[in-house]
C-alpha cells in the first residue's frame, strides 16, 4: 500500500505520496502540488529537497555512514583503489579483472592531450589560479571532442576515461603553468596517481619518484573525495547537465563550484587559517571565539557538515592517515598539532558540541597533501580530480533516468509589483 501525507490549506487537501527508498528514507512526492493547490514550496539552499532518486552514494549523517553503491568507505578505503572506485561509482558495479585492466588500458591511452593545449595554457598569465585553468581547459575538451554530445554505451565509455585521464593531465599542467615550468608528458609505464605526481615534479632533465607512502596517501585522498551525493558541485553537474550539455561542459561547471571556500575551497581555507595560526596571528583559543562570533562572518574552516551531524567518516579515516603518512616520511609539522589542539577545543566547546559541528573532510587532508610535498593552491585541484567520477557517475544516470527534465526551480517573487515606466525628465 502506497504510504500519503495530507496537506490541507484553506479548503483544498491533497494527498501526497510518499516515497521510501532502499535504507528507509521518507520523501513526500510533491511532484502535483502546483497543479493540484496553486502552491509550490519553498526551501532556499535545498535542505530539505530531494532533487532526484540516485543509486549510487548513500550517506547517514546523523551516524556518520558513507557508502558508494552500497560498499562502506572504511572497507573501500583499506582494499580498494582510486580507479577501481572511479568504474565502481560510474558503472555501478566493482570491476572484474579484465574490466579493470581494460579501463586502464583506455586511461593511459587517453592520458596526453593535444599539443593545441600547450598555446591554450600559455595564454594564461602564470599566476592564474590552477581551478580556473581546470574548469576553463575542462570545458576545452568539448572542442576537440564534440562527439561528447549524445553517447551511446560504447562512447560514454570512451568519454569517461577520457575524462578521468585527462583531468589529472591538465590539472598537473595548470601547476606548470602557474609556475612557469615546462609542461611534462605522461608517462605510459607509470599508473594513475604515479603519473599525475610524474607530471607535477618531474623535469625534463630530472624525472621525480614518488615514494610508496605517498602514493598511497594520494590514492586514499582521491578515493575518499570520489562522490558525496547531491553536494553543491554535483548538483551543479546535473543542473547543467539537464540542459543536455555535454559531459565536459557539465563537469567543467562542477569544477567552478567546487572551487568555493564553503566547498572544496575550503581546503585551502583550513591550511591558512592553521598557517595564521602558527605565524602568531591569533591563538587557536582566539580562531574559536573569531568563528563563534556571528558578527566576525568567519567560521572555523573544516568544521561542520551540512549532512553529516555526528562526525565525518572520511575526516577519521584522513586523520588517521595523516599521523602515519606525517611519522612514515618523518615530516614533523607543527601545524598538525595546532589542528589537533583546535578539534579538541571545539569538540568540547558548548556552541560546536550544541550544533553537532565535527572535523569534515577537509580538516586534515591539507595537513596530508602539504607533507607529501603538494603545494596549496593544488589542494582544490586534486579534490576536483578525485570528485570527477562521481559527477560523471551523476551525469550517466540522469541521462538514463526516463522522463529527465531540464531543472528548473520556481520562486517567490518579491520585487515591485506592476509599475509603469517613466521618462527621463520626471525620475528623482
Ligand atoms: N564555524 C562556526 N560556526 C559554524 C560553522 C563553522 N565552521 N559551520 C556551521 N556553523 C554554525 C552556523 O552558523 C549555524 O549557526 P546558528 O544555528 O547559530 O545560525 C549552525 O552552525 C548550523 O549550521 P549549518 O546549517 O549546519 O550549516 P550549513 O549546512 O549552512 O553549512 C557548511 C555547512 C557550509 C559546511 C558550514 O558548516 C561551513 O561553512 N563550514 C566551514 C567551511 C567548510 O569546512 N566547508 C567544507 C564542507 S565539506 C565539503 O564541501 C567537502
Amino acid at each position: 500500500m502506497t504510504r500519503a501525507a495530507k496537506l490541507t490549506f484553506e479548503d483544498k487537501t491533497i494527498e501526497l505520496p510518499v516515497i521510501e527508498g532502499s535504507e528507509g528514507e521518507l520523501a513526500v512526492d510533491i511532484t502535483q502540488l502546483r497543479a493540484e493547490m496553486g502552491l509550490i514550496t519553498l526551501d532556499p539552499a535545498f535542505g530539505n529537497t530531494g532533487a532526484c532518486t540516485s543509486a549510487i552514494t548513500y550517506i547517514d549523517g546523523e551516524k556518520g555512514i558513507l557508502r558508494y553503491r552500497g560498499y562502506p568507505i572504511e572497507q573501500l578505503a583499506e582494499h580498494s583503489s582510486f580507479i577501481e572506485t572511479a568504474w565502481l561509482l560510474i558503472f555501478g558495479k566493482l570491476p572484474t579483472r579484465a574490466e579493470l585492466d581494460r579501463f586502464s588500458a583506455q586511461l593511459t591511452a587517453h592520458a596526453p592531450l593535444h599539443e593545441s593545449f600547450k598555446h591554450h595554457f600559455e595564454g594564461f598569465p602564470v599566476n592564474a589560479p590552477p581551478m580556473a585553468m581546470l574548469s576553463a581547459m575542462i570545458n576545452t575538451l568539448s572542442c576537440f571532442h564534440p562527439e561528447a554530445q549524445d553517447l551511446d554505451e560504447a562512447a560514454f565509455f570512451e568519454e569517461a576515461a577520457r575524462l578521468v585521464s585527462k583531468v589529472r593531465t591538465i590539472a598537473a599542467y595548470s601547476y606548470r603553468r602557474s609556475l612557469g615550468l615546462p609542461f611534462i608528458y605522461p608517462d605510459p609505464k607509470l599508473r594513475y596517481v604515479a603519473n599525475f605526481l610524474h607530471m607535477m615534479f618531474s623535469m625534463p632533465y630530472d624525472q621525480h619518484v614518488a615514494t610508496r607512502e605517498v602514493i598511497e596517501a594520494l590514492n586514499l585522498i582521491l578515493l575518499l573525495h570520489a562522490d558525496h551525493e547531491q553536494n553543491c558541485s554535483t548538483s551543479t553537474v546535473r543542473v547543467v547537465g539537464s540542459s543536455r550539455a555535454n559531459l565536459f561542459a557539465s563537469c567543467a561547471a562542477g569544477v567552478s563550484a567546487l572551487w568555493g571556500p564553503l566547498h572544496g575551497g575550503a581546503n585551502v581555507a583550513v591550511l591558512e587559517m592553521l598557517e595564521a595560526i602558527h605565524k602568531g596571528g591569533m591563538s587557536a583559543e582566539q580562531t574559536l571565539a573569531l568563528a563563534k562570533d556571528k558578527k566576525s562572518g568567519f567560521k572555523l574552516m573544516g568544521f561542520g557538515h551540512r549532512v553529516y551531524k555526528n562526525f565525518d567518516p572520511r575526516a577519521v579515516i584522513l586523520k588517521r592517515s595523516a599521523d602515519k603518512v606525517l611519522g612514515q616520511l618523518g615530516v614533523n609539522d607543527p601545524l598538525l598539532d595546532i589542528a589537533r589542539r583546535l578539534e579538541e577545543l571545539a569538540l568540547s566547546d558548548s556552541y560546536f558540541v550544541e550544533r553537532m559541528l565535527y572535523p569534515n573532510v577537509d580538516f586534515y587532508s591539507g595537513i596530508l597533501m602539504r607533507a607529501m610535498g603538494i603545494p596549496t593552491n593544488m589542494f582544490t585541484v586534486i579534490f576536483a580530480i578525485g570528485r570527477m567520477p562521481g559527477w560523471i557517475a551523476h551525469w550517466k544516470e540522469q541521462h538514463e533516468t526516463e522522463g529527465m527534465r531540464i531543472a528548473r526551480p520556481r520562486q517567490i517573487y518579491t520585487g515591485p509589483r506592476e509599475t509603469n515606466y517613466l521618462p527621463m525628465a520626471e525620475r528623482k
